[in-house]
């Protein structure tokens, strides 16, 4: 009898001559592919939730290439495991079976992915898969990717190995919102953040709004930037707060930044552009003015030019298209009322999440993190969910998903 990691499993019932104890059933995900076994053993699951563990390691830093995790499994233990870092490098299956290496013989590998059949960068995970011996391999979803999409797992049975599927399939697709969106749609997947008091005002009547998230807050806030591809705001964010955007709080490394600014008020003397030099800075802008133009380019800064959107300012859809071509999958917007309005009102934004300080400002100028939306009943409403809340240090933070009529879901 195969063993979970780490422990002897207890005594189960024999199906098509694999054994699958009672308790293991209930582990299974429902949407086995047909011809797949229809089981897995705990300490595979076990392994799974692993893989993901590790595949979180690349939040940030994988794109334009999907996160992945990997877990080498021989005799209850784990034998190598890995996870993909950065497009260009070892793939997860790779790492993990360099770890291994003579140990890979016989084993199983729990994969959140479909590995690749093609010659990318790197050569096939599934080809080295075959060659390094491995009897079985554990997944938690196919990669729709065109190159790959059912061949990688073609490739391992044809090889006579044997494959379970869609194992904690949710979870794994989860891990990569932003690849599959990209993928359905040519489009990023993108998060609206704001951080609102209790009175639900994003600002002060003066217009001022840094500080408005307590220390722990601010520390999520800079996490939630080292895991995206890039962080964007509106010119209104940059005059009233002069915000850096960079990862400071937390390690990790700064995603690139974007302002929406038609008419290139991006001030030379802003913190966004003063460390242009160090973090990239790209301001997107209707404006043909030379003088400024040159000004910030001088200083490091990418000025990305679009005709004005029919209301007159810069195009979003055509700003997250170029964001897509150069790979950058996942967007977090920290832009003010304005902003957030547009990418609703567009069906471009995918996730919410909003910080609630345990503050009152009063005040009669600032609004909420949204402007006029055109929705005029509840009926009409922007449906969130499945809402997810915790507590940030003195604040709260309540995050969900876009209803599927709201964004291009995946
Ligand atoms: N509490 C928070 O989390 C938080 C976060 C950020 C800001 N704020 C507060 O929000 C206030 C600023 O609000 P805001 O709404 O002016 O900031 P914003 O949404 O960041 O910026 C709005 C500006 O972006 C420009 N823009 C360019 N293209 C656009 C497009 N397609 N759609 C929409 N806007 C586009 C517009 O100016 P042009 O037409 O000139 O380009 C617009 O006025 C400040 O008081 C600030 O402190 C609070």
């Amino acid at each position: 009898m195969r063993t979970a990691v780490g422990r002897v499993r207890p005594a189960g019932v024999c199906l098509r001559g694999f054994f699958v104890s009672m308790r293991v059933s209930s582990i299974e995900d429902s949407r086995f592919k047909a011809d797949s076994p229809r089981r897995i053993e705990e300490g595979e699951d076990r392994a799974m939730r692993a893989a993901i563990r590790l595949a979180r390691r690349g939040f940030g830093t994988t794109h334009p290439n999907p996160r992945v995790g990997a877990v080498l499994l021989r005799e209850g233990g784990i034998v190598g495991e890995g996870f993909h870092a950065r497009a260009g490098e070892a793939h997860a299956e790779a790492r993990a079976l360099a770890a291994a290496g003579s140990r890979a013989r016989g084993s199983t590998l729990v994969a959140t992915l479909e590995p690749c059949a093609h010659h990318g960068r790197t050569p096939p995970c599934a080809d080295a898969i075959v060659s390094a011996g491995v009897r079985r391999v554990v997944l938690g979803m196919r990669d729709p990717n065109p190159l790959v999409n059912g061949r990688g797992v073609a490739r391992l049975r044809a090889a006579g190995i044997e494959v379970v599927e869609d194992v904690r399939g949710a979870e794994c697709r989860e891990l990569n919102r932003p690849y599959l969106k990209h993928l359905a749609t040519g489009l990023p997947w993108v998060m609206l953040k704001s951080m609102i008091s209790l009175d639900g005002r994003v600002a002060a009547d003066s217009g001022d709004s840094r500080g408005l998230g307590g220390g722990s807050e601010q520390r999520l806030c800079h996490r939630l930037r080292a895991e995206h591809d890039a962080v964007l705001v509106g010119i209104g964010t940059v005059l009233a707060d002069d915000p850096e955007l960079t990862v400071r709080l937390v390690r990790g490394r700064s995603p690139v930044r974007v302002v929406l600014d038609t008419d290139l008020r991006t001030p030379a003397g802003s913190r966004l552009v003063m460390t242009a030099g160090s973090v990239p800075l790209a301001v997107a802008t209707a404006s043909e003015d030379r003088a400024r133009i040159e000004a910030l380019e001088r200083r490091g800064v990418s000025i990305w030019r679009f005709a004005r959107s029919p209301e007159g300012r810069v195009p979003i859809r055509r700003v997250l298209s170029r964001l897509a071509a150069e790979g950058r999958l996942s967007i977090l917007v920290e832009g003010g009322p304005t902003v957030h309005s547009a990418f609703l009102s567009e069906g471009l934004a995918d996730r919410v999440a909003i910080g609630i300080a345990p503050l009152i400002l009063g005040g009669s100028k600032t609004p909420g993190w949204t402007r006029d939306l055109g929705r005029k009943g509840v009926g009409d409403a922007i449906e969130v969910g499945p809402l997810v809340m915790r507590r940030v240090g003195r604040d709260l933070w309540v995050e969900g998903a876009l209803g599927a009529s709201e964004a291009g879901r995946v």
